[in-house]
C-alpha cells in the first residue's frame, strides 16, 4: 500500500489521503464528514513522541493517554485508537458502551463529568472502568453507597479546579473559581479526607482539566503546580496518591492566529516539569489534539446570493449549524475552503446554511472564488463536530467516513427523514 499525506492538494484538488473529495461526494452526498485514518493516527504519534522525547522516554514511569470521547464518539474513530492501545476518558453511560463496541477495554477507561447518575455508576463500575474522576463530597457518597451495595471498591481521583485561568473561550474555560467543574481548590483536603473514610471507596489519584482550545503552556504548568502541592499536602496527611491526571485541553492551529505549541514539545514540556517533582504516573485526556484536524466538512454550494451595493455577499451552502455548531456557539473560526481551486476572481461571502436563523453560518467574510454546484470543505471538523449536531429544521444528521489510503469506510450512514419521524408518534 503506497503511504498517502493525509489532507492535501493534488493538481489544486483536495483529496483524503488516496481519494479525492470530490469523488466521495460523488459516492456520498453531502453534507459529509470525512476523516483521514492517517492524520487521526500521526495526532497519536505526535502524543507517543513527546512522551519518548521526555526524560521518562519510554520505559519511565507510566503516561496513559486517555482519547476524550466526546470530541469524536464515531465507532470507527474510536476503533482505530483502539487498536493504537489508547485509554478513554467518558462522561456517560453511552460513551462507555461506545468505548467498549469499538473495541477499547473499561480497565483503560476514566470516568469524568460532574453529573453521573445511579444507573451510569453501576453500569461502570460494573464494567471495571479504572477510575472515577470525582468533582463533589455528595458524588462521593453516592459512589461510595453503590460500590458498597454490589461489594465492590470502586477507584477515584477527585477533579480539583486549580482556579487557573485558560485563556480560552468562557465555555471551555473549566477550571476558573465558578465553573461548575471540579472541587474548589480550599476545599480539596476535606473532599480527601472523606473520601479516605469511606469505606468502599479507593482513593488513587488526583485530577484536574482546566479548559479545551487552550494554545499556551503556562496555565498547563500553573495547574501541574498547583495539582503538586496539593499531593505534597495530601501525602504529608497519610493519603497516597499514585496518578495525577492532567485533563485535556490542548488547542489546535486552526488557521485564526492563535497556534499552540506543538504537541511533542507540549507534552514533553508538561512531563518533565512534573518530573521536576518527582515522577510518578500522569494520565491525560486529549480530545481536540488527536481529531480535529483529521476531519472535514465537505458541502456544496445552492446559493450564492449577492449583497445589496456595500452589504454582504452570502454564499449559501447545504451545511448548516445543525452540521457544525462550533462557529454560532463559540464564534470559533474554521478554514473553508474550494474543493477544486478555481483560477480567477475571488468574492467576498458570508457562508452560511439553510436553517432558519440569523446564526446559521459557519464563515464569516471569507474570500472564494466559486459558482453554484461547486463543493466546499469546511477544515479541522474532526473534533466537536459530527457530536454536536443536531436534527434542528428536521435535517437528517450527516453521513460520516474515514478513508484510510486508498480505502473509503462508511463509519456512520446518512440519517433519513423516515428515521427521523419513526421516533414520533401523533396523538391517537
Ligand atoms: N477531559 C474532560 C474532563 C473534558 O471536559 C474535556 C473536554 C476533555 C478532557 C477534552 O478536552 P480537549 O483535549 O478536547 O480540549 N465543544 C467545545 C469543547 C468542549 C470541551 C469539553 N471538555 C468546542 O467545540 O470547542
Amino acid at each position: 500500500m503506497t503511504k498517502h499525506a493525509a489532507i492535501h492538494r493534488r493538481d489544486g484538488a483536495l483529496h483524503v489521503e488516496g481519494v479525492s473529495a470530490a469523488s466521495l461526494v460523488a459516492s456520498h452526498g453531502t453534507p459529509l464528514f470525512v476523516y483521514s485514518r492517517a492524520a487521526l493516527m500521526s495526532a497519536w504519534d505526535a502524543w507517543m513522541a513527546g512522551i519518548a522525547a521526555s526524560n521518562r522516554g519510554v520505559n519511565g514511569p507510566e503516561v496513559k493517554v486517555h482519547v476524550a470521547v466526546k470530541a469524536n464518539s464515531n465507532l470507527g474513530v474510536l476503533s482505530v485508537f483502539a487498536r493504537l492501545g489508547a485509554g478513554f476518558d467518558i462522561v456517560s453511560g453511552g460513551e462507555l458502551r461506545r468505548v467498549l463496541a469499538a473495541g477499547g477495554k473499561a480497565a483503560d477507561v476514566v470516568f469524568s463529568g460532574v453529573g453521573k447518575s445511579v444507573e451510569e455508576i453501576r453500569e461502570a463500575l460494573v464494567a471495571g472502568v479504572k477510575c472515577f474522576n470525582v468533582e463533589s463530597i455528595p458524588e462521593l457518597s453516592r459512589l461510595d453507597d453503590i460500590a458498597g451495595s454490589l461489594g465492590m471498591k470502586a477507584p477515584v481521583a477527585l477533579r480539583i479546579n486549580p482556579d487557573v485561568d485558560a485563556n480560552t473561550h468562557a465555555y471551555n474555560t473549566t477550571g476558573k473559581k465558578g465553573n461548575k467543574f471540579g472541587i474548589d481548590y480550599g476545599d480539596a483536603r476535606e473532599a480527601y479526607a472523606a473520601a479516605a473514610s469511606m469505606a468502599h471507596l479507593d482513593v488513587c489519584g488526583v485530577d484536574c482539566h482546566i479548559g479545551s482550545g487552550i494554545t499556551d503552556t503556562a496555565p498547563f504548568i500553573a495547574a501541574v503546580d498547583r495539582v503538586l502541592d496539593l499531593v505534597d499536602i495530601l501525602e504529608s496527611n497519610g493519603i497516597p496518591i499514585a496518578h495525577i491526571d492532567l485533563g485535556g485541553g490542548l488547542g489546535i492551529d486552526y488557521g485564526d492566529g492563535a497556534t499552540p505549541p506543538p504537541t511533542p514539545e507540549f507534552v514533553k514540556t508538561i512531563l518533565d516539569h512534573v518530573d521536576k517533582r518527582g515522577p510518578r504516573p500522569v494520565w491525560f485526556e486529549p480530545g481536540r489534539s488527536l481529531t480535529a484536524a483529521a476531519g472535514l466538512l465537505l458541502s456544496k454550494v445552492e446559493y450564492l446570493k449577492p449583497g445589496p451595493a456595500g452589504g454582504k455577499n452570502f454564499c449559501i451552502i447545504d451545511a448548516a449549524m445543525n452540521d457544525l455548531a462550533r462557529p454560532t456557539v463559540y464564534g470559533a473560526f474554521h478554514r473553508i475552503e474550494a474543493v477544486e481551486e478555481r483560477v480567477g476572481d475571488t468574492e467576498v461571502y458570508d457562508v452560511v446554511g439553510p436553517v432558519c436563523e440569523s446564526g446559521d453560518w459557519l464563515g464569516r467574510a471569507r474570500e472564494l472564488n466559486v459558482k453554484v454546484g461547486d463543493l466546499l470543505a469546511v477544515r479541522d471538523t474532526g473534533a466537536y463536530s459530527f457530536v454536536m449536531s443536531s436534527n434542528y429544521n428536521t435535517r437528517p444528521r450527516a453521513a460520516e467516513i474515514i478513508v484510510d489510503g486508498e480505502s473509503v469506510h462508511v463509519v456512520r450512514k446518512r440519517e433519513t427523514v423516515e428515521q427521523l419521524l419513526s421516533m414520533e408518534t401523533v396523538l391517537p
